[in-house]
This record gives structure tokens, sequence and C-alpha cells, in this order.
């Protein structure tokens, strides 16, 4: 792919747009003279971005004439203002348009643009787009999806080819159906938050133990790090890793049950239900949120010291680089683990719940109404359909599977074991591979309130055997998931080695439920 064939603008440069267009040009993609980048009030993106070679304008149509693939990276509620804005000047027959935007499906944008015969491409990307390792969902095309006349088609197939392309330099990317953009949202976009919560929270289990903040998060994020890579590169299930540093009687077992009995995998399913439920909503509801300012730019290290209030701000750390000092940090970290980080947490919460719907003070009906006037013959009247609403999530595969797998561990995802056949096959020490092929799973059929259901039963039940202390499960209510530790029993968590036979497996599970 020649850069120059796909020139490329990133329309409303908040926290995704940026990280995206960091990842353009640390991918080695594009230059960064080659990217536009828009937003309104550009001031602070001039400075940023436009100091770094990076073509910046408040101009979207200007960005849209001079790019084949454009980027859309506004909140659901700035997005209908910004598609009528450019719609005059997109070119069904040239332009890629990407849509990183929560909620709103396909329809909804082509509606907007006046074409139905527009390529849109729906994108969900995270954060770590930034550094090139990005999961990213695509999707061009739903499960109901009628085929428009073939040209339209064609055009859809080379977005969605000039999509992966891209993305999957910027990481890692898989094509959905557009339905599941949705839970992907959840599980990819939210999903990034869920995983720093945990590093942060396996730091604060680590400072309780006799490590220096920094220390713990270098030591916690590596280890992430570590686990994700055995998952991904070594090709097995979490737990058949997770065998493998567990010892019979061992400390690791003993915290991990631990964990277990305090609700860290039902905290985490809910968590991705929950999130999965809003973003099905956030385009549709369009709600205005609190006239709260939004911060973009943040040092990189302070993010990662500032762990209780992190996230009562945007979290993208692209722009200014390191511009505290070390010692700021430590002392912000320490005297962050002595606040009440119950109100934290909730404070962060609800930033969290309101940042992706500002509204939008740039509305202009009058400039849209022109704009209408001007809109070239080109466009064909919409046929897109005119819902609004996006469809509910489809009931997600990996959820269920994340369920299964608290009740088994034996369950091993489908697209796991799609992936993981071959390399499980390969290698003769698997002790899953037989079970692999005596359990044929049906396709699991994803029920929420079955799992409400036997949340709440565990809750309920993990409730009375802790004597009133399951209000504070799940690690990220009080920010101190690891306070309940025993020294004794929570450190350590690898370097016991030693696999166990399957039928000792069974044994553990049943301890740890
Ligand atoms: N953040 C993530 O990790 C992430 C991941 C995947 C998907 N998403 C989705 O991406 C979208 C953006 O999220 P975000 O977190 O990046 O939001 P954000 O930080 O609020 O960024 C939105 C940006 O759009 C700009 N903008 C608004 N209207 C504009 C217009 N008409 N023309 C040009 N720029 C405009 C805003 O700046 P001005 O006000 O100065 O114009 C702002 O910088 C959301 O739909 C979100 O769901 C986010």
């Amino acid at each position: 792919m020649t850069t120059e064939q796909h020139s490329i603008s990133v329309l409303g440069c908040g926290n995704i747009g940026l990280s995206i267009a960091h990842g353009l040009v640390n991918s080695g993609l594009y230059k960064s003279n080659q990217i536009i980048l828009t937003k309104r009030n550009t001031e602070s993106l001039e400075k940023s971005m436009g100091s770094k070679g990076f073509q910046v304008t408040a101009d979207n149509n200007l960005a849209v004439k001079k790019s084949k693939v454009v980027i859309v990276c506004v909140t659901p509620a700035q997005l209908d203002s910004l598609l009528e804005s450019i719609r005059s000047v997109i070119n069904p027959k040239y332009h890629v348009v990407i849509s990183v935007v929560s909620g709103a499906s396909i329809d909804d944008i082509s509606v907007k643009l006046g074409s139905s015969g527009v390529a849109i491409v729906r994108a969900m990307p995270n954060t770590a787009i930034q550094y090139c390792q990005s999961m990213t969902c695509l999707a061009v095309r739903g499960t109901h999806h009628v085929a428009g006349r073939a040209e339209i088609e064609e055009r859809k197939d080379q977005a969605l080819a000039i999509s992966e392309k891209i993305f999957n330099v910027l990481g890692n990317c898989i094509v959905l159906k557009e339905e599941q953009i949705v839970p992907a949202t959840a599980l990819c976009a939210c999903g990034i938050a869920f995983f720093f919560r945990a590093i942060r929270a396996a730091s604060q289990g680590g400072i309780e133990i006799g490590f220096h903040a920094e220390d713990a998060i270098k030591i916690a994020a590596q280890t992430a790090k570590g686990a994700a890579t055995l998952v991904l590169e070594g090709g097995y299930h979490p737990e058949y890793e997770i065998d493998k540093v567990t010892t019979p009687m061992g400390c690791t077992i003993a915290g991990l049950n631990q964990m277990e009995h305090n609700g860290f995998s039902s905290a985490m399913i809910k968590g991705i239900v929950t999130s999965a439920e809003k973003a099905a909503s956030l385009y549709s509801k369009k709600q205005p949120a609190p006239s709260t300012t939004t911060h973009h730019h943040h040092a990189p290290q302070a993010h990662q010291q500032d762990s209780a209030s992190t996230t009562t701000t945007s979290t993208t750390s692209t722009a200014n680089n390191n511009t505290e000092s070390k010692s700021n940090n430590k002392r912000r970290t320490r005297n962050q683990n002595k606040s009440t980080r119950n109100q934290q947490q909730q404070q962060t919460t609800e930033s969290n719940n309101t940042q992706q719907e500002k509204p939008d003070s740039n509305n202009n009906d009058q400039s849209h109404e022109q704009q209408q006037e001007q809109a070239p013959e080109q466009h064909q009247p919409s046929t897109a359909s005119s819902e609004n609403n996006e469809q509910q999530p489809q009931q997600p595969q990996q959820q269920q599977q994340s369920h299964q797998n608290n009740n088994s561990r034996r369950g091993k995802s489908n697209n796991s074991r799609r992936s993981n056949t071959k390399k499980e096959q390969e290698d003769p020490n698997n002790p899953w591979k037989k079970q692999e092929n005596n359990h044929q799973h049906p396709a699991p059929v994803y029920d929420v309130n079955s799992v409400d259901e036997a949340l709440a039963k565990a809750r309920s039940r993990n409730t009375h055997q802790q004597n009133g202390r399951g209000n504070r499960r799940g690690g990220s209510g009080d920010g101190g998931g690891g306070r309940r530790h025993n020294g004794n029993n929570s450190r350590g968590g690898g370097g016991e080695g030693g696999r166990r036979q399957p039928h000792q497996h069974q044994h553990q599970q049943q301890e740890a439920n």
C-alpha cells in the first residue's frame, strides 16, 4: 500500500484520534506530514502535533478533500453535526470512511452522509494503537446485510481491505459482523481500562507486601505483558498457563482462590456485560454530559503513577511526554496510596461514564443547511435505513466463554480453539488436547439473565461466607484489592513450575469454586 494513494485524515483528535495518529507514524506507515488532524479548537493540537509535522486544521471539509481514508473519531454526541458538515465533500466513489464512534451503525452514518453508496467501515481499536499494540475489531457488513449494487459491494470490500492493512500494522485486527462491534467496544476498547485496573490492583498488592510503587507497577505491568504474550504467542488457554504455576497446596493457588472467593472473575464478567449494554445505547441516546473539561494530554509516567485518580481525566498520553519529574510521581503515588480511594473511585466511574457524552457546542444548523444545498449531484438519495438505534449486542462469545472458564477449566473459546488447535495438536505435552477432543462444546448461547442469576447466587454465597465483605469485592471499588492479602499466601504467583495432570485440574477447580 502506498501512503500517497491512501492519504489519510483523522477527524476529531481527542484521545483515540491522537492515539491513532501517533500509531500511524510509529508504525512507519505514514509520515506525520501525510496525516491531517482536525479538531474544532486546534490550539492545543497545533502545539502538540503541529510541531511534530502533522497537518492540523479545524476545517473538516479541507481534510476530507485532501484524503482518501477518513477516520472519524468524535464522540457519539458530536457525530451527527460532523457528518452533516462533511457530507457535501464526501465522494462515495472515492472515500473510505472509518468510524470508531461507539454505537453509531453503518446505516446511521450512511443516512447522515446522505448516501448508502459510501464505503463505511466500523473500527473498534483501543489506545494501545499508539504503540501499534491495539486489538482492533472491524466490520463492514451486518448479519442481515442485503447486498447492494455490485460496485457498492466491491467498494465495501476494498474499504475493508484498506482498513485491515492499516489496523494490522497498528496491532492486530479481526473482521466481525457489525452487530459484534458493540460487544467489541466493551471487550476491546473499554477492555484496556479493565486491564489497567488489574495492573493497578496488582501493584497496590505489591506495595502492601513491600515494593515501592514504581517497582510494583513495573513488576505488575511486565508480568501482565508476559501473561498476554504466553496466551498470544504460545497459543494456550490462560487456564493451561495457570496450571503451570499452581503447585498443589502452593501459594499461587491460595492467592487465586482467595481472589475468586472475592469475586474476581465475576466482577470482570459483570463489568464487561455492563459496558456492552451501555455501549449499545451511546449513540441512540446521545445524552449530553456535564460541562466538565476533558483533558487529553498527560505524561505517560504520570498516568502510571497516578493510580487512584488517573481515570478522572481522559487518558491519552500522546502529546506531552514525561513532563513531570519522577520524584513528583513518587510523591503523588505515595499520597494517593494513603488517600480515601472509595471516593476517588466513585468520581472516576462517574467521570468515565460522562466523558464520551460531551455536548456539541459547535452544532451549527445554518451551516448544515448551506452544506446540504451545496451537496454535489453525485450524492444519490439515501437508501440506507433510517433507524438510528444500534442493534442490541449480539450474544458475545467471549463473555460466555469467560463465564464457562470460571466454572470449568476445560473451557476454551471457539476462537481460541480455532487458532490454537494446530499448535496444541503439535504439542504432545498438552494435556488439554485430549479433553478438547472429548468435549465438543456447542456454540455458546449467551444469556445475560442466567449469568446475572448465577452471579447473584455466587455473590450472596460469598457475602455470607465473608461475613459482609462482599461489597468490596472485585478490586475496583476501593482501590485496595490487595489489602486482604495474607502476605505469605499472596506473594509470588509464579516460579513453582510443574504441570499437573488433567484430573488434578478438576480437583483444583472445585476448590476454586
Ligand atoms: N478513547 C478510547 O479509548 C476509544 C476507543 C475506541 C473507540 N472510541 C470512540 O471514539 C470516539 C472518540 O472518543 P475519545 O475518547 O477520543 O473522545 P474525545 O477525547 O472527546 O475526542 C473527541 C474529539 O473530537 C473533537 N471534535 C468534536 N467535534 C468535532 C468536529 N465537528 N470536528 C472536528 N473535531 C471535533 C473534539 O475536540 P474539539 O471539541 O476541540 O472539537 C475532541 O478532541 C468515541 O465515540 C469513543 O466511543 C474511543
